[in-house]
Formats: C-alpha cells, sequence, structure tokens
C-alpha cells in the first residue's frame, strides 16, 4: 500500500517527505482554509515536495465548471489530479476529464456501488471515507473492505485510495485488507512511527556505546 500525506500544511509535508515515505499527496477546501497563501502556490510548492500524484479539489456544483476549473487545476502541474465529489455531476465532469487524460480522485465515497460508478466514469482513484462513518457509529473500515473486494473483482483500474484516516489502526488495517493507498494526517505518520521499546532501545544502545567509549579513553 502507497502512503500519501492528507493536509496542505507545506511544513508538515516537508517534514514528512523528509523520511522519505511519501508516495503523493491530498488536499482538500477544509484542509486549504488552514493555511495562509494563494491556492494555486501551495499546489505548485506541493509538487515540488513530493514527485507523485497530488490532488486538488474543485468546488463547484454543475458540470461545466467542474470541468473548467479541472482543467485549470490539471494545468498547474502534470501531477495534479483533479478531486471531484462523488455526485451525478461529479461522474459526469470525470468521464469528460478522464477522456482528455486527466487523472480524477473521486471524493466523499461511501458505499461500494459508488466506489463502481466512480470506476466505471474514469476515475483514476476513489477515495472511501473511513473515519466519517466511525463518527456516525458505523464501521468505516468494514465499509472500505467491501470498496477494496468490489474494485478489485471489477475491470476498472481505479486505485482506492483510503481516506479519512484517524489513528494508526486505521492505516495498518487499510493495508491489511488490500487498499491501494491510504491518505493519512502528518499526526498519524509520527504515531505510526514512535513505539516505546525502540525509543528505550536507543537510548540503551547509545548508553552502551557511551560507556565503551568512556573505557577505551579512561
Ligand atoms: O481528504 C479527505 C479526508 O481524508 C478527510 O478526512 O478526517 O476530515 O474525515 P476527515
Amino acid at each position: 500500500m502507497k502512503l500519501f500525506i492528507d493536509t496542505a500544511s507545506l511544513q508538515d509535508i516537508e517534514e514528512i517527505a523528509s523520511w522519505g515515505v511519501l508516495a503523493g499527496v491530498t488536499t482538500n477546501p477544509t484542509l486549504l482554509s488552514q493555511v495562509e497563501g494563494d491556492e494555486d502556490d501551495i499546489y505548485r510548492r506541493i509538487c515540488e515536495l513530493v514527485d507523485g500524484p497530488i490532488s486538488a479539489e474543485v468546488v463547484a456544483d454543475d458540470v461545466p465548471t467542474m470541468v473548467s476549473e479541472g482543467r485549470r487545476l490539471a494545468a498547474i502541474h502534470p501531477n495534479i489530479v483533479v478531486k471531484l465529489p462523488t455526485m451525478a455531476e461529479g461522474l459526469s465532469a470525470t468521464s469528460q476529464l478522464a477522456k482528455d487524460g486527466i487523472r480524477v480522485n473521486m471524493t466523499l465515497c461511501f458505499t461500494a456501488n459508488q466506489a463502481l460508478l466512480a470506476a466505471a466514469a474514469g476515475a483514476a482513484f476513489v477515495s472511501p471515507f473511513v473515519g466519517r462513518y466511525d463518527d456516525i457509529n458505523e464501521d468505516g473500515l468494514g465499509h472500505l473492505a467491501e470498496i477494496v473486494e468490489a474494485l478489485g473483482q471489477s475491470a476498472y483500474d481505479t486505485e482506492v485510495l483510503a481516506a479519512s484516516i484517524r489513528t494508526p489502526v486505521h492505516v495498518m488495517e487499510a493495508a491489511r485488507m488490500g487498499a491501494d493507498i491510504a491518505t493519512i494526517p502528518p499526526k498519524v505518520f509520527h504515531q505510526m512511527l514512535h513505539h516505546p521499546l525502540t525509543s528505550a532501545g536507543i537510548e540503551q544502545f547509545n548508553k552502551d556505546h557511551a560507556a565503551r567509549l568512556a573505557r577505551k579513553d579512561a
């Protein structure tokens, strides 16, 4: 499973990219609203930081605006993927953009049927939301598993991009069930990395190394 970062914070993207683990970035209007600056400049900078698909979301209700805004975003950089919502207009816009060779990530996907429609319309990625199901007391990972299974059995190449990831367990389970990608908030990257036994082990190795050096110098 490939790891994307789910943020528009350049600082966070730069930090996690420096680990050498990032294969892409997803943003959304909420994440962009948390950072200062011109949106297109932010997308350009992200494209410099990470060499992989960078999702930029269109906010529009009608097909012509979705298509023209999608084309405008895709022209910013070859790695830009246009993010569109899973709704009738989003499907039509996806199919038009896909015919132009523009990759689309269909977002706010909650069911296997929505994912199949997105794939049939030509979406390169479909983003099932996990955490938002958990928020309403439903099994987000269970729904993700249905989508992974349904698309896996289909003829489409659409990649399943697990989104609305809130915990390291979400990441691990998405990987175990065969999701193609998980897009992960910066905080969860840190939670994935840290383990008390790793920290304790490093501390002990450092102490033992220092003790050896001290004996050699004595
Ligand atoms: O980018 C879409 C998704 O990851 C949003 O997550 O935590 O706002 O449900 P969340």
